[in-house]
């Protein structure tokens, strides 16, 4: 599965690379190398929203450090298991 991240420049602003690395430490952690792949997007559309990410064909908006563990498990460990 592929997550896009978006990297256009409103999305950067909000911190989308923190959010890249976040991304990154956790599939390391979880051990899902083989199954998820972070990629870099331009703009999803949702520029007022916070950084957004697109995992499958769903867009997440608003993600921010805060939040990420939620929007992980919610999206990404979600999808995963459907
Ligand atoms: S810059 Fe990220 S949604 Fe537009």
């Amino acid at each position: 599965m592929d997550i896009f991240v978006c990297i256009g420049s409103s999305c950067h602003l909000k911190g989308s690379y923190d959010i890249i690395q976040l991304l990154n430490e956790r599939i390391r952690r979880d051990g899902l190398e083989d199954r998820v792949e972070v990629k870099g997007s331009f703009c999803l559309g949702h520029c007022t929203d916070g950084v957004s990410m697109r995992v499958g064909d769903t867009i997440v908006t608003g993600v921010s450090r805060e939040n990420f563990d939620d929007k992980f498990e919610e999206y990404v460990l979600g999808a995963l298991e459907r």
